[in-house]
């Protein structure tokens, strides 16, 4: 099938290379001329595990080019991939302007039996106001449009698409389900067919539930810092109910990136638009707010204030293997420290400049930044940081406090490290260990 994806930013590539090496013809265009031309010449605008290769692959089986010219791009094909982005308007909302520009587009230029696919994360509603659109601004009563959610996770977006849980498809005619059979034809998923709006609905509901597990297991984190319960075993039994699950039930500095931020944001809205009150999905969003403030309280009470401090962080971006830094809760935890007097020293293997907030210090390695701080925090856990060598972090000193802001150790290995060392460790939701001999524990984990 030729399909054009209009939109080349994270959702849209992934999509148009995974299309691609589905055996389609694609042609992803976008309107940055410069993106579009280090796409061209084999270059990569952002960073995703996996994805050169795919790309690299379809660029020279000629299934895949990057064009800046739109209507030439959606002249040239079928079906139409809409995958821009849908940022946060100013009164909260999801701000259409970019997917109704592409609509335009396509009403101008599409083929007669077009179908039109809206990957772009829309309220629900808008795949008929499009339609609407194109019926009365174009006479184009001959496009359909379509529904199809993304579930991509930024590092494991390639192996998502291949593999994902379902595939939705909201149409209202059988005929453009039928296309969208074809287009996932080789992909071993359930594919779920709804009305269109059910299919927008999906998206958002989904986001927010799993951001409410998100919040819900901080806030019990916070319960267990206070009541000395070890979060990570009540996480553990509480996964273990095929009720609950066990994804997404690590406790930590809680949730950023592109879309839990703006996605449950825009579903609150959403519902405050038509008197529908969302108090579940408001107050995992103000508990996520306050996370950063939750783990800087940590060493607030540790050291009395902050005043003079030297804290060093470990990981800024929003999560590992991904060089996203939107929404990364380092960046109001940073803002908080140095607010409070502390000095900011940090490492990260993917950022080693322009990170937003200007007085943190950028390294490049974790121990010259461990070297420089009274406290470590961890706040990304990058597998790297399961191999760092303690006799070198610890070189030299008589203390350090690490404050691990994603349990990214477990208490098992830091006993042995504490034990070592004179390194106290503090994490989330978990008894506090400190320097010296530590109990031995009597369960087996
Ligand atoms: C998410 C959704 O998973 C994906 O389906 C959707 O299409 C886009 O948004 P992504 O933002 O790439 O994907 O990352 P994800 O792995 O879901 O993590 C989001 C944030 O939640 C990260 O900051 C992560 O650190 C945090 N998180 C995740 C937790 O704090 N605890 C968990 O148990 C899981």
């Amino acid at each position: 099938m030729n399909i054009t994806v209009i939109g080349t930013g994270y959702v849209g590539l992934v999509t148009a290379a995974g299309l691609a090496e589905l055996g389609h013809h694609v042609i992803g265009a976008d309107i940055a001329a410069e993106k579009v031309a280090t796409l061209n010449a084999g270059g990569m605008p952002l960073w995703e595990p996996g994805l050169q290769e795919i790309l690299h692959r379809s660029r020279h089986n000629g299934l895949i080019r990057f064009s800046d010219d739109i209507p030439a791009a959606i002249r040239a094909s079928q079906v139409y991939f809409i995958a821009v982005g849908t940022p946060e308007a100013a009164d909260g909302s999801a701000d259409l302007r970019q997917v109704e520009r592409a609509i335009d587009d396509i009403g101008k230029h599409g083929r007669s039996d077009g179908v039109v696919v809206v990957k772009s994360t829309v309220p629900p509603g808008t795949g008929d106001a499009l339609e609407k659109r194109l019926q009365q601004k174009w006479e184009r009563s001959d496009l359909q449009v379509v529904s199809n959610p993304e579930f991509l996770r930024q590092g494991n977006a390639v192996a998502d698409f291949f593999h994902p849980d379902r595939i939705v498809v909201g149409a209202s005619s059988p005929a453009a389900c039928e296309v969208m059979a074809q287009i996932y034809e080789r992909l071993d998923a359930p594919l779920q067919t709804c009305d269109r709006r059910s299919a927008e609905m999906i998206k958002y509901a989904s986001n927010a539930f799993l951001a409410m597990k998100i919040s819900y297991i901080n806030m019990v984190a916070n319960l267990c810092d206070h009541l000395d319960a070890d979060v990570d075993a009540v996480a553990q039994g509480m996964g273990s109910d095929p009720r609950i699950g066990s994804a997404f039930l690590r406790p930590g500095a809680g949730y950023g990136g592109s879309c839990f931020p703006k996605d449950t944001q825009a579903f609150i809205t959403m519902g405050k638009q038509i008197q529908v009150p969302m108090p579940l999905v408001e107050a995992a969003v103000a508990i996520n707010r306050n996370r950063p403030r939750d783990l800087l309280q940590r060493l607030v009470k540790e050291w009395g204030g902050l005043h003079r401090r030297k804290l060093g962080i470990w990981g800024l971006t929003f999560k590992p293997m991904s060089d996203d830094l939107r929404e990364a809760p380092s960046i109001p935890f940073c803002r908080l420290a140095l607010d409070a007097g502390a000095t900011v020293a940090a490492y990260d293997p993917l950022i080693g400049r322009d990170y937003p907030v200007k007085d943190v210090h950028l390294y490049s390695d974790p121990y010259q930044v461990a070297a420089l701080s009274d406290a470590v925090v961890l706040m990304t856990e990058w597998p790297e940081f399961r191999q760092l060598d303690w006799e070198r972090v610890m070189k030299g000193r008589k203390s350090l406090l690490l404050l691990d802001g994603r349990n990214q150790f477990s208490l098992e290995e830091m006993k042995q490290v504490t034990h070592r060392w004179p390194l106290t460790y503090l994490s989330v939701g978990r008894p506090r260990l400190n320097p010296g001999k530590q109990p031995q524990s009597t369960i087996k984990h």
